[in-house]
């Protein structure tokens, strides 16, 4: 008997029923990377490393992932989704297939994304992530042809808006496997003149959302849409036919190009980046001495893989099973970015199975994900090395795992991040990961069977549960984050003048913009997604400011409570941990390295101090704030100046604060001689509290971009 093996993973899955044959456990697989990227060379693109590597996880050393030191700090981190696993009421080409489907599930409500929006960007926000991928349903916006449904269309921009309200980059992908009836009646993929349906819908979306979103990705996986509806028929429209996967090949080519050439002719078209997602899904050959066990891989590799990528990088295409290729016009180098799905490694033979059910073949040193696939996290550096000559930033937009209990989960997650990690630290170009899934989903063929989610979806009462793997995902985000960042904007403005008689001195413009919103610019280029604004002064002005792509919350005193009193009387709204700065300060130091310190020395509250300003107020061992006096005349001692911004416990805070009018500064500094850290940066800071200040400010800006 032969069998396949399914799961959406391409489901080229040749095996022998039966026996699992020994496999020789001595053998020996030497590491092997890719040659360095050379831009011109695209017959090595989609070209994969063939050593099988077998890394003892039990050795590993996840430190890196635990104090924040793995990825760098522009890293997007993130958590995915598509509309019809987790909307709920689509009516499209899933709905209608799904009687017939394996698991014979109906989607249904699924998580009832579509009435729990606010929630849901709640459960994000809660994960601590900057970026959240979405698909949008092309049925609900376009229920019939030509016909716009407002209500939609507003959704999906709520959707943006709620996003960005946290903080949360959203990046949208135009195709996720559904399609709406009325375009699936007329063939769908199958036929070239539909194209221009879906490059409309797509335009109509760019149009709405592309000044808020900048991430888009064209279609999620064509090679798993081709291969799972054309040749398994475990996806709609249910079809063996390797001639149709041909043409639906073909088609969902051309499909991207056109799309991606006309969005980037659009406005905001060159300050998007739009990619097309790949699932990289490895091909290892069962027994590594069987030349035809090779010969099946490299055929399934060539037939999941390589075409596609190739075809990226050349221009010219040939599907799967194909024998020609063909030229696509506006493919070559139609993607910004290359976002790679990745989940495992299928060994294969040479047996073409017709049949499903029957577990994969899998190393015997290998765990099973429900999915029946194995973990092989080393697969993804393979998938990033496979898709390296492409020169694109590569985005991990899917990796996840089926794992009812949860009991595999938070290792699955640290074992592809520490690849990742690994990857990035060798110098290849990966920007971001998404982890698949935000919450556990309506999983396709499978129903409800299988759990990716990083939190449990009760699916009678909807209920969302963060499950353990949700809180590793978090704690490793939050340990490579930026804490929440206070602004101290209250003060009276005194040293301006009259200025800030009737404007609060952060809000007084240099360079075309407010002071605040320097500091903000600067904050978030760090990577701040939040920030606590602390008003007073005309605070009143504050109201209704927006910082894109920033969280902002703004906390007034109704009375001058000095720069302490105005932290303890927004107590009640500050982290743990936090970063502060003043509010007419532009401090433009690396945040990193401050946190990384103020990690390290485990202190309770880390300040900057530059050894290069005109004058001193402290006195430090390099490490450590020895004394702090900013009024003492015996200045022999001192060899630092407080430069601005600092980390701060909230602990710290509770245990000196008071009520009242009191600074900051002058009682906790002194106080925390001996136990304060001093992190010792020179970058010039630019006080811009006094008219002079300003003006050398406004000329710095205006020669220099930061
Ligand atoms: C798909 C997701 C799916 C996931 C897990 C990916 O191929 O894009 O929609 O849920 O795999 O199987």
């Amino acid at each position: 008997m032969r069998i396949w093996c399914s799961g959406n993973i391409g489901g080229f899955q040749p095996l022998v029923a039966g026996s699992t044959p020994a496999i020789r456990t001595s053998y020996h697989v030497q590491s092997e990377r890719m040659p360095e990227p050379n831009p011109h060379d695209t017959a090595s693109v989609g070209t994969t490393v063939w050593t099988e590597e077998r890394r003892d996880w039990e050795t590993a050393d996840f430190t890196s992932l635990k104090d924040g030191s793995a990825f760098p700090k522009e890293f997007m981190w993130g958590v995915a989704t598509a509309s019809h696993q987790i909307e709920g009421g689509n009516i499209n080409n899933w709905s209608a297939f799904e009687p017939r489907s394996k698991s014979q599930q109906l989607s249904g409500e699924a998580c009832d994304h579509w009435n729990r929006r606010t929630e849901d960007v709640g459960l994000i926000k809660d994960l601590g992530v900057s970026h959240y991928r979405f698909s949008i349903e092309w049925s609900r916006v376009e229920p019939q042809q030509g016909k716009w449904n407002q209500d939609a269309l507003q959704w999906y921009s709520d959707l943006v808006d709620d996003l960005l309200v946290q903080g949360i980059q959203p990046m949208a992908t135009l195709h996720h496997f559904t399609q709406p009836l009325w375009w699936d009646e007329m063939g769908g993929f199958e036929r070239e003149e539909n194209i221009t349906h879906w490059v409309q819908f797509s335009t109509k979306m760019f149009e709405l959302l592309s000044d808020r979103v900048e991430w888009w990705c064209t279609i999620n996986e064509p090679a798993v849409y081709a291969s799972m509806g054309y040749v398994l028929g475990e996806f709609p429209p249910g079809v063996r036919s390797f001639k149709k996967t041909r043409l639906v090949s073909m088609n969902l080519m051309r499909a991207h190009a056109r799309c991606y050439r006309t969005l980037k002719a659009m406005e905001n078209g060159n300050r998007c980046q739009i990619g097309l997602v790949k699932n990289i899904n490895l091909f290892d050959p069962y027994r590594r001495w069987n030349p035809l066990h090779w010969m099946q891989t490299k055929l399934l590799d060539g037939m999941f893989n390589r075409c596609w990528l190739k075809g990226l990088a050349t221009g010219r295409f040939k599907p799967p099973s194909g024998l020609f290729s063909k030229r696509i016009d506006g493919l070559k180098g139609s993607s910004d970015f290359i976002g790679v799905n990745y989940y495992t490694h299928l060994l294969t033979t040479p047996f073409m199975p017709t049949k499903v059910e029957i577990d994969p073949l899998i190393r015997p040193w290998e765990q099973r994900t429900d999915f029946r696939y194995p973990m092989y996290a080393v697969g993804l550096r393979r998938a990033f090395d496979m898709v390296r000559n492409l020169n694109l930033p590569i985005i991990v937009t899917e990796n996840g795992v089926a794992d009812d209990d949860d009991d595999m989960r938070p290792e699955h997650i640290r074992r592809h991040l520490q690849i990742t990690a690994e990857a990035i630290a060798d110098g290849l170009d990966v920007r971001g990961f998404y982890h698949w899934s935000l919450m556990d989903n309506f999983e396709w063929a499978e129903g409800y069977d299988q759990r990716f989610g990083l939190y449990h979806v009760d699916f009678e009462t909807k209920e969302r549960t963060l499950k353990d793997s949700g809180k590793e995902y978090a704690a490793i985000v939050k340990a490579h984050s930026m804490p929440q960042l206070v602004v101290m904007a209250g003060g009276l403005g005194t040293r301006l003048g009259s200025m800030t008689e009737n404007v609060p001195k952060s809000l007084i413009e240099v360079n075309g913009k407010p002071i605040l919103s320097h500091i903000l610019d600067w904050a978030k280029r760090q990577g701040c997604m939040h920030a606590l604004v602390l008003t007073g002064h005309h605070g009143e002005q504050f109201d209704g400011m927006t910082h894109p792509g920033m969280g902002l919350t703004f906390h007034r005193e109704d009375e001058p409570l000095g720069t302490g009193g105005a932290l303890w009387n927004a107590r009640e709204l500050l982290e743990e941990r936090f970063i502060l700065v003043w509010g007419d300060d532009l401090h433009p130091i690396d945040y990193q390295p401050l946190m990384l310190q103020h990690s390290s020395q485990n202190a309770p509250l880390t300040m900057t101090v530059t050894e290069t300003h005109s004058s001193s107020n402290l006195e430090h061992d390099g490490n450590v704030l020895l004394a702090y006096d900013k009024r003492t005349k015996d200045t022999s001692k001192l060899n630092g100046y407080e430069a601005g911004t600092s980390v701060i416990e909230k602990s710290t805070l509770l245990k000196h604060g008071k009520d009242g009018k009191w600074s900051w500064e002058e009682t906790a500094y002194p106080a925390l001689a001996g136990q304060a850290a001093v992190h010792v940066d020179n970058t010039k800071f630019w006080d811009m509290g006094t008219p002079e200040g300003l003006a050398s400010l406004e000329k710095f800006l205006n020669e220099t971009t930061l």
